[in-house]
């Protein structure tokens, strides 16, 4: 089960209230948005979106447990909605275009992957023997083998480098190269078998330390254009807000989380938002609960 990470800091952030109107665009296994349902106290409105089917078939089961009745695309329990929208959040445009709804009151994003679909969606995990995929949405056309088995040598080294600061990169794409001209690659062992032979078990520290969970998501970023998406969804997202709406983005990676700090500074500089809360961590006591959110960074900004 997924442990949703700085919870409590997200949701504080955003101020939720009675009759509020609320989006979560990255739904997950619902943790966020289970505590922004319990502050709006029996009124308002939650949109939720995810690109993974699951994660919402989920949360709808969950709901109905807990008393909401379904009604048309929409979940109802006395004057709390609930709107499940499985897309991508880089169209949140045409999303709301469709929803009419206009303005939020608050707005979260918390980058990247839910625990359960390390585990459970296959071929994003080197934990698994499965085909190296890592689509978060079987819409898109280019998987991560194909990746591996197209891109070219300086490509590869931008790619580990840029998404998740490797600094074996040269190698890294040296053996790739060598590898893919006797067969092409397929499935994840492929992959974690050349990682190993690069960063032998006595590199493993500092820097080294778990190269496969690097190399893995620099692949799973550049296969879903998480860059992209991200700066694509800020903008749309800033337009979505209220006035004095706020926005609150947890990212886990140095690329994403310097692309909220830009984004937010440059409206700030604009006179259009102020900042909330320049940048929150996560607390020991969280990271040694669940070492997954030690690299979390959490930036909230206010639409003037
Ligand atoms: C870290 S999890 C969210 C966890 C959630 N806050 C919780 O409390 O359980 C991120 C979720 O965002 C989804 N996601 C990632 N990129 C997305 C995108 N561009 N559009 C919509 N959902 C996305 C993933 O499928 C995943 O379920």
């Amino acid at each position: 089960m997924h442990k949703p990470v700085l919870l409590k800091e997200t949701i504080d952030s955003i101020n939720v209230k009675e009759g509020g109107t609320y989006l979560d665009v990255t739904l997950g296994g619902g943790g966020h948005s289970m505590l922004i349902l319990e502050r709006l106290n029996g009124k308002g409105n939650l949109v939720v979106m995810d690109v993974n089917k699951t994660a919402l078939e989920n949360f709808k089961q969950r709901l109905i447990e807990e008393g909401f009745k379904e009604s048309g695309t929409v979940l109802i329990k006395g004057k709390v909605q609930v709107t499940l929208v499985n897309e991508n959040f880089r169209n949140l445009d045409q999303i709301l275009k469709d929803l009419k709804t206009k303005e939020f009151d608050g707005i979260i994003a918390d980058l990247g992957l839910s625990t359960d679909q390390i585990y459970q969606v296959e071929g994003i995990s080197y934990l698994k023997n499965t085909e190296l995929d890592m689509r978060l949405d079987d819409q898109l056309g280019v998987k991560a083998s194909d990746l591996l088995n197209a891109l070219y040598k300086t490509e590869l080294e931008n790619m580990f480098k840029n998404l998740a600061d490797i600094k074996f990169e040269k190698e890294l794409a040296r053996k790739i190269i060598e590898y893919r001209k006797t067969r092409p690659f397929k499935t994840t062992t492929q992959l974690k078998h050349l990682i190993q032979e690069v960063v032998p078990l006595y590199k493993r520290k500092g820097t080294y330390k778990n190269p496969e969970a690097k190399v893995f998501q620099a692949l799973r970023i550049a296969v879903n254009d998480e860059i992209g998406a991200l700066k694509t969804f800020l903008p749309l997202a800033f337009e979505a807000l209220a006035q004095e709406g706020i926005l609150s983005v947890i990212s886990f990676h140095s690329g994403e989380d310097r692309i909220v700090k830009n984004f937010i500074r440059d409206m700030e500089e604009k006179g259009q938002a102020n900042i909330v809360e320049k940048l929150i961590k996560p607390s020991q006591q969280e990271i040694n609960t669940n070492p997954r959110s030690s690299s979390a960074r959490l930036r909230v900004m206010r639409k003037l």
